[in-house]
């Protein structure tokens, strides 16, 4: 035993760590609590020679910091059968947007930790057997941008993605493909150039340039920083009225720059998304840009700049900033933005965007070509109540579809969509409108649209249910199946008993709060299935 020289009573063993918090918390809080502790850069390990000891001195700091006292707080509310780990809380967001996951937003998607949790061969108090193995075949039917597929690669797993989504698909492809990086660079810059030149033929930059000292002038004046924002804490202003009033005062200088540049606002037409949510040399700009797309000759490149397109004119909405998520009305002047405590402006360009983007997306892929592995991940567009996989897949790779046939999927690891909660072809309608992709809205399944209402709740069971009937077909007779669900409405037991399949675990994941405002403690679960 090592010789202890620290201040007496302060060091203890992980048992006497756990023996300790237990006591401290009023709770239980077992030996492995206290390893995940380690492992995670909470607390330190001291000790050599395989002994670890804790300093309970530290070990208060963490239970009286943020991180801790939340975690007291989730196992409080939701149980000790809460699995921290889940929480991936020890990441950055730099971690869990890492290479390709950030190559285009997409609302609903699940961070690749938890993936890699599933999927890796690692185990621990809660998972105590290694599910998938290198060189596996996993499937995910509900594939959205593709999470699943791209950690899949990462851990030399061939994987399949099926989605309704036209444009879900689309991502998901783009984060997997192969690209010819060089290729890429050459013809973003020459299209870059292109975009420049026709710029020249308006004043937008000259007006946006202009308009932004305008409006910091202003903006120091009235809003000035951070004194406004306190007086606004302070309730010594009321925000409302004092925004609309400075909105506007400003609004004739924006009027008269308007005037002096010649510049077009709003679109003619309000038909379509396009029409409707561009400011009219935005809308010339990304048609310009998409023309010049269209020409190029390598298929992978075409898509990897249509997908930096997508993602640039989903910035360049007319819309103020506090709406981005969830779009209300278009604007087309300058409004008092409750999000920055100032004046704000809409986009008249979507050059800065573009250049922004496209210099991220090859860094990103570029990244992700260090650790790719030589494996196939494919998405397939379709229905997952009903694709006959193989047939499907051998339109696109028949060699790939000959391995799946012979060697079967060994499972699933998938996010069905939650009821009523996102109308997931609605949220990208700008790409839809772009490029032409058909829609399929109709056929997603437990959509915002149709609410969360009895018939809603019922037509998902039997939605969900048909999905994992049709692609148990293919999957090998041992298979794992993992669904991660926010079952707040208990329908996985009754899903499980209609697919014919048993729920043998399920883990129970903290959700942490993304926003100081959402306070309340959630959980989702993991369903794990297998052969009934
Ligand atoms: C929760 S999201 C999956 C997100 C994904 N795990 C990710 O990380 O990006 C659910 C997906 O299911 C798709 N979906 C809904 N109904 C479907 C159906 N009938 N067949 C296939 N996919 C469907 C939606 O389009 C959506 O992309």
């Amino acid at each position: 035993m090592q010789l202890r020289l620290f201040e007496p009573g302060d060091f203890l063993t992980p048992k006497e760590a756990s023996d300790w918090a237990s006591q401290h918390l009023g709770k239980k809080v077992s030996a492995s609590n206290i390893s995940y502790l380690i492992n995670y850069g909470r607390i330190r390990k001291y000790g050599e020679n395989g002994d670890t000891f804790i300093s309970r001195k530290e070990l208060t700091q963490y239970y009286n910091s943020f991180n801790g006292k939340r975690e007291t707080h989730y196992k409080t509310k939701l149980g000790e059968d809460l699995n921290w780990e889940l929480s991936f809380d020890q990441y950055k967001e730099a971690e869990t947007t890492k290479h390709v996951h950030r190559l285009h937003p997409y609302k609903g998607k699940f961070i690749p930790q938890l993936v890699e949790y599933f999927l890796d061969d690692h185990t621990d108090d809660f998972k105590k057997e290694i599910y998938f193995h290198e060189g596996d075949i996993v499937l995910d039917p509900f594939c959205g941008s593709g999470t699943m597929l791209v950690q899949a690669n990462e851990l030399g797993m061939n994987a399949l993605g099926i989605d309704i989504s036209y444009f879900n698909s689309f991502i998901s492809n783009c984060k997997v493909d192969d690209y010819d990086v060089q290729d890429i660079l050459q013809q973003s810059n020459l299209i870059t150039l292109k975009l420049k030149k026709f710029l020249l033929q308006h004043y937008t930059l000259e007006f946006e340039d202009d308009l932004l000292k305008e409006l910091n002038i202003f903006n120091s004046k009235y809003f000035p920083s951070p004194a406004y924002k306190h007086k606004i804490i302070n309730r010594e202003i009321d925000e409302f009225k004092y925004g609309r009033e400075k909105e506007k005062l400003f609004l004739p200088i924006f009027e008269s720059l308007v005037k002096k540049y010649d510049i077009i606002l709003k679109q003619e037409k309000s038909k379509t998304f396009l029409d409707k949510w561009f400011l009219q040399h935005v809308r010339n700009e990304l048609d310009f840009v998409y023309e010049k797309i269209k020409r190029l000759r390598n298929s992978n490149t075409k898509g990897i700049l249509k997908l930096i397109l997508s993602r640039t004119i989903r910035s360049c909405r007319a819309t103020t900033h506090s709406d981005l998520a969830t779009l209300v009305d278009p604007i087309s002047t300058t409004y008092y933005c409750s999000k920055h405590g100032k004046i704000c402006k809409p986009l008249f360009s979507i050059l800065r965007w573009w250049e922004t983007y496209t210099k991220d997306t090859i860094e990103r892929l570029s990244e992700f070509n260090t650790i790719r592995t030589d494996t196939k991940q494919i998405c397939l567009t379709g229905d997952s109540r009903k694709i006959d996989l193989i047939e499907e897949l051998k339109k696109v790779d028949k060699k790939f579809a000959t391995l799946v046939k012979k060697k079967k999927i060994n499972g699933i690891f998938s996010s069905p969509p939650y009821v009523g909660l996102i109308d997931y072809h609605e949220q990208h309608a700008y790409a839809y409108d772009l490029f032409g992709f058909k829609r399929k809205d109709e056929l997603e399944i437990g959509p915002l649209s149709k609410g969360k209402g009895r018939a809603a709740q019922a037509s998902y069971i039997e939605g969900v249910a048909q999905v994992l009937l049709n692609t148990k077909k293919y999957l090998a007779e041992n298979y794992n199946v993992f669904l991660v669900a926010n079952d707040k409405l208990n329908l996985y037991p009754t899903i499980a008993e209609k697919a014919g399949m048993k729920i043998v675990n399920q883990f129970k994941r903290p959700v942490l709060n993304r926003t100081e405002k959402d306070k309340g403690a959630y959980s989702e679960i993991i369903f794990h299935l297998k052969i009934k």
